[in-house]
């Protein structure tokens, strides 16, 4: 108790009530005995963690990384995730217990047992297997949030077909990248999503997509939005026409735990995006253990995660970590804001949620609307927040705890990646006391630490990169069809004690008290919104636009998103710097990559500030695109003109 007094006197520190300990899966002094267990023995540590899965074969090894980077974790045992999402709770009294709980954007609602679940994803993975597709091909999924999407996610898991899953934003041209880079045969789609009030057309997008995919044989149709849309006699099928013909049961396939359960395409500092593989059983089990502690889940509880099952928040944390623990989730289909900003409030008292899991951009954008919002509501039910996607300021933080949370809640600020598969920092709510704005300390289990370029480790309070010195269960296996790299991006530049170790792509910072702040990315890569999107991938989006000549795209913090994206362009001879210029590219970037990516900025100027070598010089375009002006060190500038005709050039800003 010694530790909890001295931090007491800090006023900004957090602990957890005592009612919440009371009942916690772990308090402090069981927090302190599972580091101590994963620490003296970490094989032995994962070994019992991956017990909270349904395995044929148990696996009798954790970690082999005779083949680093390439590592395998449980190699040895064999299974259908599935089987530990489903199968398995129909035996329990959750037969018949809620598994999702799911509202429409318009209003509209469903409630799926685990029963029910268990059957409609059997009918689908039956589908599947009758036209063909087998274990180890690869299912492209691109669908509103609608029950049928985890319906298609653990079909395919269900079979052993790889899923990747391609968030409703996307546009067609980034769906083909992905299909064709996946090598997929086939794609489960929907006529449309909503989207505020608004039908995102998705049948269509594939439609085009799909002109240039040679290797898809099957396109299957769920309707969500009636609208009309085009189908292609023997490849495009509806989803009820098939479904229908079959039985609720379908013999899961039995993989290897290192078998891929799924790609994940996400963004780096090229302009081709990653295709992050995930495996089966050590993906499951991190996923299993980080949503037992840092969620404190129980059965009882009623949990809400606001992600899309587009990104890995969604895989991990609304799909396969609760289903696993048998809870009931809350999934909605559309914008916080759709028809009123007090949505998510009216369906945390709607539904009686008691666990509530978001993003900071969209905890900022409540903020600004206003509390009387969620002060028009009760959320009395709530006992636990969350938070991902990017540092949390520690006004939004605060907010989040008085106005959310009724300062009744612990936040649980859970710092992970695509990459990393689940949570790696984060508070464990019972046990951590916390300091609004740091992710606080690693998982038990999870070797984190920040570090020089050169390797040695930084002092308190000093930043470097962050760094992950053991391989975890999670950890992706390889960037599809392109070993090399991932040995490259994620091990080619920091090595520790000699040996190359996972570099996050962070920037961090440990306090004195050992707690963690990430400071953000260290790359070209853009944090919008809690979304990771890759400066090079907007460039190239531009410069394929036949007006322009060269593009450096750069982060300008922003209020709401994290940050905005600035986009400095140079046209090519005869075409004019205007406003409608500046629309057109932006709308080349949303038909390329997707609305997520939109530049907020578009700046012309006759020149960019490059190197004598020839190297844009990004840190200069960042420091006018923040503050008007650079006044860093100029000296390597090849021609200092061109940085006062930036500056003195009018941004084009809405
Ligand atoms: C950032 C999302 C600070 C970080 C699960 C990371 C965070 C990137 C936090 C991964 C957090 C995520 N505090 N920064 N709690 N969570 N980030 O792959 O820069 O979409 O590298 O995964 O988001 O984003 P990704």
């Amino acid at each position: 108790m010694k530790t909890i007094d001295s931090v007491l006197s800090e006023k900004t520190m957090f602990p957890p009530s005592g009612t919440f300990v009371e009942q916690a899966h772990l308090d402090q002094e069981g927090l302190r005995s599972l580091r101590e267990e994963a620490s003296a023995d970490p094989d032995g540590f994962w070994l019992k963690q991956a017990q909270q899965l349904v395995w044929r074969t148990p696996p009798t090894q954790a970690l082999d990384q005779s083949q680093h980077p390439f590592v395998r974790w449980f190699a040895d045992g064999q299974l259908n995730i599935t089987e530990s999402c489903l199968d398995r709770h129909l035996t329990t009294h959750r037969r018949n217990k809620a598994a999702l709980i799911w509202e429409g954007e318009p209003g509209d609602q469903r409630v799926i047992t685990y029963f029910e679940l268990h059957r409609e994803v059997c009918r689908a993975a039956a589908a599947l297997l009758r036209l063909g597709i087998k274990t180890g091909d690869r299912v492209i999924i691109y669908m509103p949030m609608v029950p049928e999407l985890v319906f298609a996610v653990l079909a395919c898991a269900r079979i052993g077909a790889t899923h990747s899953v391609i968030f409703g934003g996307f546009s067609a041209e980034a769906i083909r990248d992905r299909i064709n880079d996946a090598g997929a045969i086939a794609v489960l789609t929907a006529d449309g999503g909503y989207r505020r009030g608004k039908v995102v057309p998705l049948k269509h997008n594939v439609d085009e997509a799909l002109k240039h995919c040679p290797g898809i044989r099957h396109v299957v149709v769920v309707s969500r939005t009636g609208q009309d849309i085009t189908m292609h006699p023997g490849r495009d099928h509806f989803w009820n026409d098939l479904v229908k013909a079959e039985s609720g049961h379908c013999e899961p396939a039995i993989v290897s735990a290192e078998h891929p359960l799924f790609i994940l395409y996400t963004s780096g500092t090229t302009g081709k995006p990653k295709g992050v593989v995930h495996s089966t059983g050590g993906y499951a089990t991190q996923v299993a253990f980080s949503t037992k502690y840092v969620f404190d889940l129980r059965d009882e509880d009623t949990y809400f995660c606001t992600a899309d099952v587009g990104w890995v928040t969604g895989h991990s944390y609304i799909v396969y970590g609760p289903l696993i623990h048998g809870a009931s989730v809350v999934m909605y289909e559309g914008a916080p804001d759709a028809p009123h900003k007090g949505r998510f409030w009216e369906i945390i008292d709607k539904w009686g949620v008691t666990i509530f899991y978001t993003a900071p951009t969209a905890i900022r954008a409540f903020m600004r609307w206003g509390d009387q919002f969620p002060r028009a509501y009760r959320l009395n039910t709530l006992r636990l927040l969350g938070t991902v996607g990017e540092p949390i300021n520690p006004a939004a933080w605060i907010w989040y705890h008085e106005q959310i949370g009724r300062g009744r809640c612990p936040i649980v600020d859970t710092w992970w990646q695509t990459e990393t598969g689940g949570m790696m920092v984060s508070p464990l709510p019972g046990a951590t006391v916390a300091k609004p704005g740091s992710c606080t300390q690693p998982l038990p289990g999870i070797a984190v630490e920040v570090v020089h370029k050169d390797g040695t480790r930084c002092g308190p309070n000093e930043g470097g990169y962050l760094v992950v010195t053991r391989p975890w269960p999670g950890q992706l296996r390889t960037v599809w069809g392109d070993p090399d790299r991932y040995s490259k991006t994620y091990f080619g530049d920091i090595k520790v004690g000699g040996r190359p170790v996972y570099f996050t792509g962070d920037r961090a910072r440990f306090d004195e008290d050992g707690y963690l702040w990430v400071m953000g990315r260290v790359d070209d890569v853009l944090n919008v919104a809690g979304h990771r999107i890759g400066t090079a991938e907007v460039e190239s989006a531009l410069v394929s636009h036949p007006h322009v000549a060269e593009a450096a795209v750069v982060g300008r913090p922003d209020e709401l998103k994290g940050q905005a994206i600035v986009a400095f362009v140079t046209l090519r001879s005869g075409h004019s710097q205007t406003p409608e210029t500046a629309a057109l590219l932006k709308d080349q970037v949303v038909r390329e990559i997707g609305a997520i990516a939109r530049p907020d900025d578009i700046r012309f100027t006759d020149a960019l500030p490059k190197t004598r070598s020839g190297k844009i010089m990004r840190r200069l375009l960042r420091e006018i695109a923040t503050t008007g002006k650079a006044v860093g060190d100029v000296t390597t500038l090849e021609d200092i003109a061109v940085l006062q005709r930036l500056s003195a050039s009018d941004s084009d800003e809405e």
